[in-house]
């Protein structure tokens, strides 16, 4: 694996919490690291519409020379947030660009390396609908809407979260083993972290309703995690230990899941 110094990482969400501590760190390291936000970064764009998407992709390339090493994307929202809003970001910001990018990634000089960040939210929110879920894997933004539309206040805010971060979950592990994915070098791999103190938690915390919820959630390991923790497994999933990872959804959550769903892992499955 080339060094930090010879590798191009491109970071979405990289102004705040996760994304910016993650940049930080690579940086320091002497990574080239191009920053995808809406403010404070190398490529301005909004993640939440078509336009942003394609000038966020073209813009990357256009940086990167037309190859790069890694991509994380950790851009993303979070309660109190429109539903609509937060499916098109968490899913559609994450999805449309780790597709767009993917070419680039194929020609890296390494075993290319993507992160994407979903959540604990994927298994420890309850009654996620599967059709939400399955309405995003099939890029039916309508179909969403109407689903989320059943729903109303804090229960399609934390729907809709859940459902966007499972969808990004079940895209890496639908995708990673594939020719276009591992047969093309790249690692596909997600992050699910637990409550990590940043900007978007804070954002809950201080929400009447959402930080009264947020402050019940058991967390055995003891108070909310950090976001140079989270950078610090993020980075090892872009190094060459990640070379025989494929397709993990990797939690670190202190312990929430774990306690909530002991016996729900491991599965086997049956034929
Ligand atoms: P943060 O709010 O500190 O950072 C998120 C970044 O995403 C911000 O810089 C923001 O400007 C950017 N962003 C938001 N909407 C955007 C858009 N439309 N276009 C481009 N950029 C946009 O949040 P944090 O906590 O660092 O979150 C990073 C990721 O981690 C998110 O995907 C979040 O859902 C996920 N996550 C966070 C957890 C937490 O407890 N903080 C727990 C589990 C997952």
């Amino acid at each position: 694996m080339p060094s930090n110094k010879e590798r191009t990482i491109a970071i979405t969400g990289s102004a705040s919490g996760i994304g910016a501590s993650l940049r930080n760190s690579l940086e320091s390291d002497g990574a080239n690291v191009i920053g995808i936000d809406l403010n404070d970064a190398d490529v301005i764009a909004d993640l939440s519409n078509v336009d942003g998407r394609n000038q966020a992709i073209s813009e990357t390339l256009d940086r990167a020379g037309g190859a790069l090493d890694g991509l994380v994307t950790s851009a993303g929202v979070g309660p109190p947030y429109d539903p609509e809003k937060i499916i098109s970001i968490n899913w559609l910001g994450t999805v449309k660009i780790i597709n767009g990018l993917r070419e680039a990634l194929a020609v890296s000089n390494s075993t290319a390396k993507v992160v994407a960040v979903s959540s604990n939210s994927t298994t420890i929110t309850p009654n996620v609908p599967e059709s939400l879920i399955e309405a995003c894997l099939a890029f039916d933004e309508e179909k969403c809407n109407q689903i989320l539309g059943g729903y109303s206040g804090m229960a399609s805010m934390a729907i809709a979260y859940a459902a966007s971060k499972t969808a990004v979950a079940r895209f890496v592990r639908r995708s990673a083993p594939s020719e276009e994915w591992a047969g093309s070098r790249i690692r596909l791999n997600a992050i699910a972290p637990g409550a990590i103190l940043t900007p978007l938690l804070q954002g809950g915390l201080d929400d009447e309703e959402f930080g009264d919820a947020i402050k019940t959630l058991p967390i055995p390991a003891g108070g909310f995690g950090s976001p140079e923790t989270i950078a610090k497994w993020i980075e090892m999933m872009l190094s060459d230990a990640a070379d025989f990872m494929c397709g993990s959804v990797v939690i670190v959550d202190g312990g929430s899941d774990a306690l909530l769903r002991p016996d729900d892992w491991p599965k086997s499955f049956t034929i």
